[in-house]
């Protein structure tokens, strides 16, 4: 699996750790490259269209809070961007809402439970069925990108 990764300075460190540790998926690194201030939609604008294009399956976002990377990704049509503060949430993005793009604070979780988020929204699936009807709807009403 294709993983577009992005983040600002102040996620670096963790998009870092993230690429260090999770195997078995190829990451594309979109920056930031250093801990040098940036602003996260550059980034995240450049993950979420590398998803929108199909030329990743999914993406990875990160800024300080997760808050400015969850709405700049989530202007992107066909991207259903989920920012998640544990293990439950990034789950059940999968499972219930098929996100094709996981958004992290770095200022809110440790970088040792990001890890594990990580590895488990790369192998749950999506279960289908109810949730399928549900994103048929949010597809109906968003508005390009
Ligand atoms: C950068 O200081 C910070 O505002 C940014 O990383 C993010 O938290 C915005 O939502």
């Amino acid at each position: 699996m294709k993983i577009a990764i992005g983040s600002d300075h102040a996620g670096f460190k963790l998009k870092e750790t993230i690429k260090n540790s999770i195997t078995g998926v190829e990451f594309v690194d979109v920056g930031a490259f250093s801990e040098e201030s940036t602003d996260y939609p550059d980034h995240i604008a450049a993950l979420s269209r590398l998803v929108q294009r199909g030329e990743a399956q999914r993406g990875i976002g990160i800024c300080g809070t997760g808050i400015g990377a969850s709405i700049t990704a989530n202007k992107f049509g066909g991207i259903r961007a989920a920012l998640c503060t544990n293990l439950f949430m990034a789950e059940m993005s999968r499972l219930h809402n098929d996100a094709n793009v996981l958004i992290l604070g770095a200022r809110v979780i440790e970088d040792a439970e990001a890890v594990t988020m990580v590895r488990a929204w790369v192998e749950t699936p999506f279960e289908g069925g109810r949730h399928q009807r549900r994103l048929d709807k949010i597809k109906a009403i968003e508005c390009g990108g």
